[in-house]
């Protein structure tokens, strides 16, 4: 439809309809074809604004998507197509490894391609939109909701989150490309930054670290095309940002220069009341649609108040106008008005999985375990025996939190996954919690004693990480401790193998394990994937995309710190008056971008060359060698640190990296070209430039350990 029609319809609409068309409900207030429901009437709905609102949010199939929009285009006036959305966070039905495990990947086709085949299983299901992806920076791991993010580092979580845009929207027409879906980035803003790591609390952030950190993911995701903004729970700058207008109206919509729909996070507009900065609905809906939050997700808050808040206010129509205009382009852009079923035929509407999709979700998993310890246990050879023991062993609760789609018994445990391979295996498992401990591990310690390597399969749950899962202890549960101190008693060849969502402190178990493998919630294949890698035939290729803190006193951490008056070094260690803490080393157990495979890469010849001609880039190259004797595929990452800067800036900061596959013993040359504006940081006066001077450089395999290769001059 063009513009000039979608005008034209908002000019046939009442100012109810236009209110309408900004309420996202769920489709229980569908249940019964539009007759009064039960959350209806808790909202004091009537069947007429019912049939005028603009969309659904979290149906399960695409048999329901056609009955409600069949319906619903019947019964309303207008016959303005509902726009159905979701969250499809890491797949839909096939369940791809978590977002911070693919952010661990360091790889953005990886997650393009995860996007679009999201995309395509979503839209098979009648699915729109996806509140996807999370953009949240991140830097405390008691936070459970890292578990969907791209970990602590902005630029990579920029590259990934503008990966997910193009994976999920394609970049041809929405409304010619059906298998594609729009995206919804969030949580605008500062979400992560929840005090305490405690989810849904306050942030409090200076505007220079919101330029620097918080807003460059979301300012990639609107270049990349993204068509929603959601707005956070949280409050910040004093104001809940769900009716924070300057957040809203001079950093979205004017700085990052945003065009499209924003829409409040669930329940949000209606919770401004219990931040206590809206005495009523009434107040709250208009607050937060003066800041400019268009469509209410799942509150009665527009819906029973905005039309007279409108009526009262005349001039609020220009507002309300611009909003369902957002709402009725995402439509038109979708291609709803010519197809309101967006390809679905009935009689042809059950799930069509298809086995490419369950391969990439294995190639994923494969891409985003790190192993982060490795003394010659693994990979294991062929005819050993192997004891399998733990709560994770059996267990096919490896979808995570945001899979509610995704079926856990088609997913392939790690039990099943070895079980294909040519290994002498025995499995104990357990469901966490309901075996007496003394008895499990009296039953483990007399497994293992015959045992030539002993993996332990243990970790989180998946309720125990993801939203409303924030933790002050991050430690494994005291029972799985136990298991591996009286294990180790027996036999100290032990391969730990996590599952978790977020970085675990791993302190206390680290020296009792020769090999630590993190698989993450790894998905549909997990088990599968994790075999091939165990075994060999495949490598581990994940880097932490978020550092592992040694303590939960460290949080939040990032490695990316700031300089300190009072550094730490070798020589004052024994000192007072340092940063540091009295009981704790400074420094992660594993810090971002560590991580190994069964290769053994060096870095010698590095270099660094002015560019010959004014405005070429300079260049930065290195030999890499694989030590070792089987291939192996490494990321390499450039750190960089301007030596003296307007505001205080990082000790380090990743540039650039580069996966590079090196054939046993093979050597090969990389280049990393930069130009002064890969240096630029936000100023106090907010402008992003970078200065004249020097800037060191370093090379490695991870934050904590690349090396100082020189210096360049800008
Ligand atoms: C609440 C979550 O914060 C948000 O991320 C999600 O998209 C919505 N619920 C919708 O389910």
């Amino acid at each position: 439809m063009e513009t000039v029609k979608l005008k034209e319809l908002i000019d046939q609409m009442t100012v109810a309809e236009k209110v309408g068309q900004l309420v996202q409900l769920t489709p229980d207030f569908f249940a019964q074809g539009g007759e009064i429901t039960g959350p209806m009437q808790q909202w004091q709905m009537s069947e007429d604004q019912l049939f005028t609102i603009g969309s659904v949010l979290g149906t399960h199939t695409a048999e329901q998507v056609y009955a409600i929009q069949t319906s619903y285009l019947e019964k309303s006036r207008l016959k303005i197509p509902l726009v159905f959305m979701a969250d499809v966070i890491h797949g839909y039905e096939t369940i791809f490894p978590i977002p911070l495990a693919l952010a661990s990947s360091f790889d953005a086709q990886l997650v393009e391609e995860v996007a679009k085949a999201s995309a395509k299983e979503a839209a098979e299901a009648g699915v729109h939109v996806t509140f996807s992806p999370m953009a949240d920076h991140v830097k405390d791991a008691r936070w459970g909701r890292v578990l969907e993010s791209n970990g602590e580092d902005p630029t990579l979580s920029s590259v990934l989150t503008a990966a997910y845009v193009r994976g999920y929207q394609g970049t041809a027409s929405l409304a010619e490309n059906k298998q594609r879906i729009a995206a919804c980035v969030k949580h605008f803003i500062g979400y992560g930054a929840a005090e305490g790591g405690r989810d849904y609390h306050t942030v409090d952030l200076s505007d220079l670290e919101l330029y620097q950190n918080y807003l460059p993911a979301f300012q990639a995701a609107i270049e990349a095309g993204a068509q929603l903004v959601m707005t956070s729970f949280n409050t910040i700058h004093g104001v809940p940002a769900t009716a924070n207008q300057p957040l809203l109206q001079e950093v979205l919509r004017q700085k990052l220069g945003f065009d499209g729909l924003i829409i409040s996070d669930w329940a949000a507009v209606a919770e401004l009341m219990a931040h206590r900065v809206a005495a009523d609905r009434k107040e709250a809906a208009k607050k937060a649609f003066t800041a400019g939050v268009e469509m209410d997700m799942m509150s009665d808050c527009y819906l029973n108040a905005l039309e007279q808040i409108i009526h009262a206010e005349p001039e609020m129509n220009e507002q309300l106008n611009k909003a369902v205009f957002h709402v009725l382009s995402l439509k038109n852009k979708l291609g709803l008005f010519e197809d309101p079923f967006r390809g679905l035929v009935q009689g042809n509407l059950a799930p069509k999985l298809v086995q490419e999709t369950r391969h990439l979700s294995r190639e994923a998993a494969k891409k985003t375990t790190v192993l982060l310890k490795n003394q010659a246990l693994l990979p294991l050879q062929k005819k050993q025996k192997v004891a399998l023991i733990g709560p994770k062993a059996a267990s096919k609760d490896l979808l995570g939190a945001w899979s509610w789609i995704g079926k856990p018994e088609a997913a392939v445990s790690l039990a099943e996954g070895l079980s294909q391979k040519e290994i002498d295996l025995t499995v104990l498992s357990y469901p966490d919690g309901e075996m007496l401990m003394s008895t499990f591990i009296d039953e483990a310690c007399k497994v293992v004693k015959e045992a030539e390597v002993v993996l332990l399969a243990l970790g989180e749950t998946s309720e125990e990480a993801g939203e409303a899962a924030s933790l002050t202890k991050l430690s494994l549960s005291r029972k799985q401790e136990a298991l591996i101190e009286a294990v180790s008693q027996v036999n100290p060849r032990i391969a730990t193998i996590l599952f978790c969502g977020r970085p675990l402190v791993l302190t206390a178990i680290e020296p009792l394990c020769q090999a630590i493998m993190i698989a993450w919630f790894p998905g549909s294949e997990g088990g599968n994937a994790l075999a091939d890698l165990l075994m060999g035939e495949s490598e581990p290729q994940g880097r932490l995309a978020m550092s592992f803190p040694r303590a939960e006193g460290q949080l939040p951490m990032t490695y990316a710190q700031l300089s300190t008056g009072r550094p730490l070094t070798e020589e004052n260690n024994d000192q007072k008056y340092i940063s540091r803490y009295m009981d704790e080393k400074n420094e992660p157990l594993f810090s971002f971008g560590s991580g190994m495979g069964y290769g053994r890469c060096t870095i010698t010849h590095t270099q660094i060359i002015n560019p010959q001609e004014k405005d070429a880039p300079f260049e930065i190259s290195c030999t890499l060698k694989n030590e070792g004797d089987v291939p192996h595929t490494t990321t390499l990452q450039l750190y960089s640190r301007d030596d003296v800067t307007e505001v205080a800036r990082p000790m380090r900061e990743l540039k650039q990296w580069q996966k590079i596959h090196l054939a046993a013993g093979e050597e090969r040359q990389h280049t990393f070209y930069v130009t002064p504006e890969d240096f630029a940081y936000v100023h106090s006066d907010f402008s992003t430039k970078s200065d004249p001077g020097t800037i060191s450089l370093y090379l490695g395999f991870a934050a904590a350990s690349a090396k100082l290769i020189g210096t360049l001059t800008i």
